[in-house]
Formats: C-alpha cells, sequence, structure tokens
C-alpha cells in the first residue's frame, strides 16, 4: 500500500492493508454519502478533498493507492503519467461515463480504471417525468405566481397525458423505467431503439424513429451520445413532430441541436420543453455561475415561458448516491483484495 510522502499530511496513518483513496471534487453530499457507506468497508479509508483532479491537483495523490474521479475530472496523459509515479493504479470514476480519462494512456501505464455503469435508473426516468409534467403543466410559473399572490390561471394550460401516445428514444435501463411510468399514466407507448428490450415486449410497440417523431405527443430521450447520433433531433426531426409536442432530455445535450430546438419552441411546434442536459453544460455542471454575465442558448430557453431546464440533475437522489458510493467501495475493495472485476465496471 502506498506511503505518503514525508510530512505531506500530518494525521497520514496507515493501517496494515488498508487502501487509501484521495477523493477529488468534493461536494457535502458526496462525503455524506460515501461516508454512509464506509463503514462496511472497514479496509478503506477517504480523504476528501475539493479540487477536481487535473495534471496539476494529481501531484497531491502522492501516498494514495486509488484516485476518484467524476464527469468533469481531466485525467489526462499527464495527470495519469504523475498518478503512475506516485504508484497510483487505480482510478475510480463514480459515475458511468468515462470520457474524462484517456484510457489508452492508463492502459499503457497499467493503471485499472473502474465505473459505475447503472446506478438507480429510476432516478433519472421520475426526473424526465417531473420534467414533462413541469413544462407542460407550467408548475414553476404557477408556483411562482401564488408566492407572489396572483392567482389567475390563464397562461398555465397544460395536457391530460391519459390516453396519449409516448415515445421513448432508448429503451435500456432508463428509458425502460420511463416506459414504465409513461404505461403507469395511462399513455400508449411507442420505443425506437437500435436494439429491441423484450422486457417491454406486453406493452412497448417499437416503431421507426420518424414514426416515433410524429406519432407522440410525449418525446422523451433515453439514449447515449456517439458521433453517429450527434444531432438526431434537429430541424429535420423537429418538423417531423407533432404539433404541441411535449419534448424532454435527459440523456445528453449533444443529441439535439439547440438552436433547431429554440426555433421548434419558437414556432410553437414543440408546446413544451423539458431539459436536463444541454450542449453547454461543460462549463457550468455544478457549479454555481450566479455572478457570471453569460450570453447562451440556455438563457434563451430558460427564457420561454414553457421550458423548464434543470442542470444535470436527473441521477440526484439519495439512493442513486448511495448505489453510486457502494458500487465505487465495492470496485475499490474487489481491487485491492485481487478478486475477479465485475467485467461491467472495468474500463481498462
Ligand atoms: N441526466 C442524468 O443525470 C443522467 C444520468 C445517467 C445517465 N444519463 C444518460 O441516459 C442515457 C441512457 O442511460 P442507460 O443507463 O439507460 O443506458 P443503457 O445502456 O441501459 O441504454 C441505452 C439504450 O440506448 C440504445 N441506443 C444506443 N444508440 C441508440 C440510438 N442511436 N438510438 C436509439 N437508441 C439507441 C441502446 O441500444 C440501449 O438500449 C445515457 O446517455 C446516459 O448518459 C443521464
Amino acid at each position: 500500500m502506498g506511503k505518503p510522502a514525508e510530512g505531506q499530511f500530518e494525521e497520514f496513518e496507515t493501517k496494515e492493508n488498508e487502501m487509501k483513496i484521495l477523493f477529488y471534487d468534493t461536494r457535502d453530499y458526496d462525503k455524506d454519502s460515501f461516508e454512509e457507506q464506509l463503514k462496511d468497508f472497514p479496509d478503506i479509508s477517504i480523504d476528501f478533498i475539493e479540487a477536481d483532479i487535473n495534471p496539476m491537483t494529481a501531484t497531491l495523490a502522492n501516498g494514495y493507492d486509488a484516485v476518484c474521479g467524476f464527469v468533469n475530472s481531466k485525467i489526462n496523459a499527464f495527470a495519469l503519467e504523475i498518478l503512475a509515479g506516485f504508484g497510483v493504479n487505480l482510478v475510480l470514476m463514480r459515475c458511468a461515463g468515462f470520457d474524462a480519462v484517456n484510457v489508452n494512456v492508463a492502459k499503457d501505464l497499467g493503471i485499472t480504471v473502474m465505473r459505475v455503469p447503472g446506478y438507480s435508473p429510476e432516478a433519472i426516468a421520475e426526473h424526465a417525468m417531473g420534467l414533462a409534467l413541469a413544462s407542460d403543466r407550467h408548475i414553476v410559473k404557477g408556483f411562482n405566481r401564488v408566492r407572489e399572490n396572483d392567482f389567475e390561471l390563464s397562461g398555465l394550460l397544460g395536457h391530460t397525458l391519459f390516453g396519449k401516445t409516448a415515445g421513448i428514444v432508448g429503451t435500456g435501463k432508463i428509458g425502460a423505467a420511463m416506459c414504465k411510468i409513461v404505461r403507469g399514466f395511462g399513455m400508449e407507448v411507442l420505443g425506437y431503439d437500435v436494439y429491441q428490450n423484450p422486457d417491454l415486449k406486453d406493452y412497448v410497440t417499437y416503431v421507426e424513429l420518424d414514426e416515433l417523431l410524429e406519432r407522440s405527443d410525449l418525446i422523451s430521450l433515453h439514449c447515449p451520445l456517439f458521433d453517429s447520433n450527434y444531432h438526431m433531433i434537429d430541424a429535420k426531426a423537429i418538423d417531423k413532430m407533432k404539433k404541441g409536442v411535449i419534448f424532454v432530455n435527459t440523456a445528453r445535450g449533444g443529441l439535439v441541436d439547440t438552436e433547431a430546438l429554440i426555433d421548434g419552441i419558437r414556432t410553437q411546434k414543440i408546446g413544451a420543453c423539458g431539459i436536463d442536459v444541454y450542449e453547454e453544460e461543460g462549463a457550468n455542471v455544478f457549479r454555481n455561475r450566479s455572478s457570471a454575465i453569460m450570453e447562451s442558448v440556455t438563457s434563451t430557453l430558460c427564457a420561454f415561458p414553457n421550458c423548464v431546464v434543470t442542470s444535470h440533475q436527473a441521477f440526484f437522489t439519495k439512493e442513486a448516491l448511495a448505489a453510486i458510493a457502494q458500487t465505487t467501495l465495492s470496485n475499490a475493495q474487489a481491487f485491492t483484495k485481487g478478486e475477479e472485476l465485475p467485467k461491467a465496471n472495468v474500463v481498462c
């Protein structure tokens, strides 16, 4: 197990066989959820720091066995070489995505990278449905009115979803959870996916994307972003949608051409829009930029009365955080004990 550099941390005590993890980009909720689960992992200790990992802060990992990063970490070649130089041979991503890591370089340096492939898919699907309702039923606007003692109803008219058609794009873990939710609302469910999910065959009708766009009253995206489906929802796709459709994206910002989405709202093709992921989110996600003067397409979306935007919070439930902490710590434990690692959790 790694040893601290001399004089680096006064309280750096290492129990025999203890794995020490340096946890980057810590928020209060990360610390709470990991500390809660840590009691089941007596051989692991964690030091939490606020700084995110990048080539400069990678030097703080001297004396640790592993580092833990998140979606916006910059675990590039330089950072990985620094980690390898300190004998850090495990990178724990506390998220599903691993685009923050230069995987080829990690492989070359013999660093194992692990992730959390799935956690509470219902958390994301429930938020997607929340966005559909908040945008179509004008819940935020209604609340703001009541707070101002304005009890007018005009401008708050929405739609009954019962009996309407929902189109779910991507029917994997999260999409499947969304299919169940919209089914529970009494909607007919159309699915589009490159693979059909056999678990959904009793109540989801698979159709081509164009048919889904043409027939759905509510469209919700749940597929990953690849080069091949970048801007899959562009002006042409929006043109095919029903007038007044409710459009929800909790998958990835790059799936949607934001300018085309704005035009779709302006022309009233899109009647309500709920967005948790957006093309510009990289600079914003999980940061307080309330003093910044920003010119952005996101702020244009926020200005529309039928649009509700949240900033990548669909996953953010107590249950999902607990599952992320549990899997990350299990990954660390399996690695340090030399156990067989769950394939889906190993990036390289
Ligand atoms: N907003 C959030 O907080 C949040 C959190 C977690 C995941 N996500 C996003 O949700 C998405 C789905 O996650 P998941 O766990 O359900 O993944 P998953 O792998 O279980 O399912 C994804 C599904 O999309 C399908 N798919 C792939 N390419 C497609 C395409 N071009 N068109 C249609 N379908 C396609 C796959 O066949 C698969 O069935 C991912 O993009 C993920 O990044 C968002």
